[in-house]
């Protein structure tokens, strides 16, 4: 299985655009775009997973995905989501023009874009999609999905009372070798998840906040509580989740949807030597996998 990386940051991007704190104003940082990756079994059909505000500039700086070989054609055949948030979702308004795309996600989140914020609708203006809501397991081009419900925790813009999960994670096995788990939303380590995990080639991993009251540091105006309530395990800490994958030494672990608040933004701090001591990394928008 191949997998790129195609973005890195959570909601906002890295540097964000109004926020003049020292990392998102320090230019030798390397940037990133909003978190989504691209999977295939065979390099030539790809899907995404989430799809970024930033798909546009994305799918245009990967030579995996450029357009062809017909004048209409492209490698992207579908997407899966994870959930309904913004900065996973708004970038399926940018793939309108591409017709016959096939998209998966939870009932809640399909509900969601249906109604509360109506992008089915607004899409399907522009040419037939194929959604499709995802249970338990389902296949997608010769690879295995399984999908791990995670929360309940719903976007800003809706009330609904729908049930959830509204937010998974997703296990993609290749048959032919190669096993990926990629959960940018955990509000805490998930009861199962260690055994999910043992086994799996690379577990690409919620990585927003380094430490568990990064917010309130940062910036005057978040509470830690508010930190709290954007459901997002910290890697630090007792609780955090760098001391959850020492358990798990065979595996890859990668952290992705990086708030830029995160302190690991910088290759050269010491908390992102503590990341790659704990057995862990946040490579960099563009990464190519092989799994
Ligand atoms: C999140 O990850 O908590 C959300 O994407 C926040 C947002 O709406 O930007
Ligand atoms: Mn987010
Ligand atoms: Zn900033």
């Amino acid at each position: 299985m191949k997998v790129l990386l195609l973005g890195t940051a959570a909601g906002g991007g890295f540097p964000q655009w109004n926020c003049a704190c020292a990392m998102c104003g320090n230019p030798t940082l390397p940037p990133r775009t909003q978190d989504c990756i691209a999977i295939s079994a065979d390099g030539t059909n790809w899907y995404l997973i989430n799809a970024s505000p930033d798909i546009r500039a994305q799918i245009l700086a990967s030579k995996h995905l450029s357009a062809g070989p017909g004048p209409r054609d492209t490698p992207i055949r579908g997407a899966l989501l994870t959930d309904a948030e913004l900065d996973h979702t708004l970038g399926l308004t940018m793939l309108r023009e591409g017709a016959g795309l096939r998209i998966w996600a939870p009932a809640a989140v399909l509900r969601a874009l249906n109604h509360d914020f109506p992008l089915r609708d607004i899409v399907s203006r522009y040419g037939a999609w194929d959604w499709q809501a995802v249970t338990t397991e389902f296949e997608v081009d010769g690879l295995r999905v399984t999908v791990i419900p995670i929360s309940d925790k719903k976007p800003k813009y809706t009330q609904s009372t729908v049930d959830g999960p509204w937010v998974v994670a997703y296990r993609i096995e290749d048959p032919a070798g190669g096993t990926l788990i990629y959960a940018p939303c955990l509000k805490t380590w998930p009861e199962n998840f260690d055994t999910l995990v043992s086994g799996t080639t690379c577990v690409i991993l919620d990585g927003t906040f380094y430490s568990p009251t990064e917010m309130s540091t940062a910036t005057t105006t978040v509470t830690s509580g508010a930190q709290h309530a954007m459901g997002h395990i910290p890697i630090s800490g007792p609780h955090g989740s760098l001391t959850k994958i020492a358990a798990h030494p065979h595996t890859r672990w990668i952290y992705t949807h990086l708030n830029n608040t995160n302190p690991i933004l910088d290759p050269n701090s010491p908390e992102y030597q503590e990341v790659l001591e704990g057995g862990a990394e946040a490579p960099p928008d563009g990464t190519e996998l092989n799994l």
